[in-house]
């Protein structure tokens, strides 16, 4: 039997099942056994697609119910139905996964460490009722946990006031302005997606309950150096890096797709030349509104690149159609890894997610940056501040929050274009490429850094 049996809670969305994987890859490659609870509807889709995950030895899938086994992540939800979607996954989920640990203890093979992603205030919560150490594994990049940790402890005015332009805080190294903060913390002007705020709220607030409580960062050293140690003074909070969290080979063995593969973009990108497509994706979850997408579709169009643009939106909606199939190609999904690897990669145009943000970086691809909400601005400011991979369209350009097709050309253009910006942002891209796979490497500082808090934690 393993000696480190290890419980992993993640909240059941593609961003956060995608590096939940990966986390359990590098665990069960480490000697541990992982039991990773999901729901029903979406054990079905990662089965139906990666059948294999059911015979990985030392990783067991296990699935509960949430109350939506035919599913629930419609592209039309409201944010109200996923705050009601997320108290009930939240109640089910505590139950299973009370029953789960209390089941192995009575097989006397008890858990060793739960670990739990975002939104999951009650994990340790069960982990402390049977004396379990528990842990985070942070999702997203450490200066965001840093944002979010100040603004819990003391600092919500600092940060919470639109009318300041700058926002310094301590342990890091730049100032912020409003725009780059995750957008749900500006309580008086809620935006899409600010159910999630009381979740982060208890979640933090957790952590003062907590002895030493330890962070397990998907970011590297060179990444985020004050970040992942900004918050370090207080409660004797341990921010350990363990990412990049990717595959850097073609090892789809621990794939989280819930969506189909498209089958015909490999051979597309085949016939183009280096450096000279622009790869456009917005991730899993946001939705363009019709008048964005038309913006974009008229700004790849004039701007003359080729172009792989993720929709999953409906296609038949889609104005200028004919003109985009002759100069680029449309898939519903796509294996994102494949695609930012690929040669004839120049650009990513994306929402930066850090899924995706560290997916590029880890490619060597500079981006034109699109935030969106929570996390992704402060992730879009690092990506043009502080790494300098990347620009960000200024979303001030229209009043109405739509951002205009010369707007998006324009910064395409800076991008894959020759000039003075364009080239440094490549240079800094194969820079940041060469230090991430240093960091993620076997044998490398993220696996020494799990290897330790293993031996030491579970
Ligand atoms: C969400 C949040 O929006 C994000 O800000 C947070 O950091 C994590 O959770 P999401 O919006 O889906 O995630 O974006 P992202 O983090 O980029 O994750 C998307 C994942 O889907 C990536 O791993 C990407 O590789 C994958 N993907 C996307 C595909 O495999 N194929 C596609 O066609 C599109």
């Amino acid at each position: 039997m393993s000696r480190h049996r290890i419980l992993l809670v993640t909240y059941p969305a593609q961003g956060h099942i995608n590096p939940a994987l990966q986390f359990a890859k590098r665990l069960i490659s480490m000697g541990a056994h992982v039991t990773l609870p999901i729901t029903r509807h979406l054990y079905r889709r990662l089965i139906h697609l990666n059948s294999s995950l059911t015979t990985i030895p030392n990783l067991s899938l296990t699935p509960f119910s949430d109350g939506y086994d035919d599913g629930f992540m419609a592209i039309d939800r409201t944010d109200a139905d996923f705050n009601l979607y997320s108290s009930q996954f939240n109640s089910r989920g505590s139950d299973f996964v009370t029953n789960l640990i209390l089941s192995a203890k009575q097989e006397s093979q008890p858990f060793t460490c739960l670990l739990y992603t975002l939104l999951l205030p009650w994990a340790p919560r069960v982990a402390r009722g049977f004396n379990l150490r528990s842990a985070q594994l942070w999702i997203e990049p450490a200066t965001v946990f840093d944002i979010l940790y100040y603004y819990f402890h003391g600092y919500s005015n600092h940060i919470n006031n639109q009318h300041k332009t700058t926002i310094e805080l301590p342990g890091l190294p730049f100032t912020l302005s409003p725009c780059d903060i995750p957008s749900f913390l500006f309580r008086s002007n809620p935006s899409p997606l600010s159910f999630v705020f009381p979740y982060f709220q208890e979640q933090f607030h957790e952590l003062d309950v907590e002895n030493n409580p330890i962070i397990l960062v998907n970011t590297f050293e060179a990444l985020e150096p004050e970040a992942l140690r900004a918050v370090d003074t207080i409660n004797n909070l341990k921010m350990i890096p363990i990412g990049p969290l990717i595959p850097f080979n073609s090892d789809a063995s621990f794939s989280g797709d819930l969506l189909q593969v498209s089958s015909d973009y490999v051979e597309w990108l085949n016939s183009k030349p280096n450096s000279s497509v622009v790869y456009v994706s917005f991730g899993s979850y946001f939705v363009l509104s019709q008048r964005q997408t038309d913006e974009i579709a008229r700004a790849l169009l004039d701007c003359g690149f080729s172009f792989l643009w993720v929709l999953r939106e409906k296609e038949e909606d889609l104005k200028f159609k004919e003109e985009l199939g002759e100069k680029g190609k449309i898939v519903k999904w796509c294996s994102q890894m494949e695609v930012l690897s690929h040669s004839s990669l120049g650009c990513f145009f994306t929402h930066c997610g850090w899924n995706s943000t560290l997916e590029s970086l880890v490619s060597g691809v500079p981006m034109v940056a699109f935030p969106q909400w929570t996390d992704q601005k402060t992730n879009a400011k690092l990506v043009e501040d502080v790494w300098k991979i990347g620009v960000r369209v200024d979303g001030k350009v229209n009043e109405d929050g739509i951002v205009g097709r010369e707007e998006i050309r324009r910064c395409l253009e800076v991008v894959m274009g020759s000039g003075e910006k364009g080239e440094e942002m490549k240079k800094n891209a194969k820079k940041w490429k060469e230090l991430a796979r240093e960091a993620g490497k076997e044998g490398g500082p993220a696996e020494k850094n799990l290897r330790s808090f293993l031996e030491e934690n579970a």
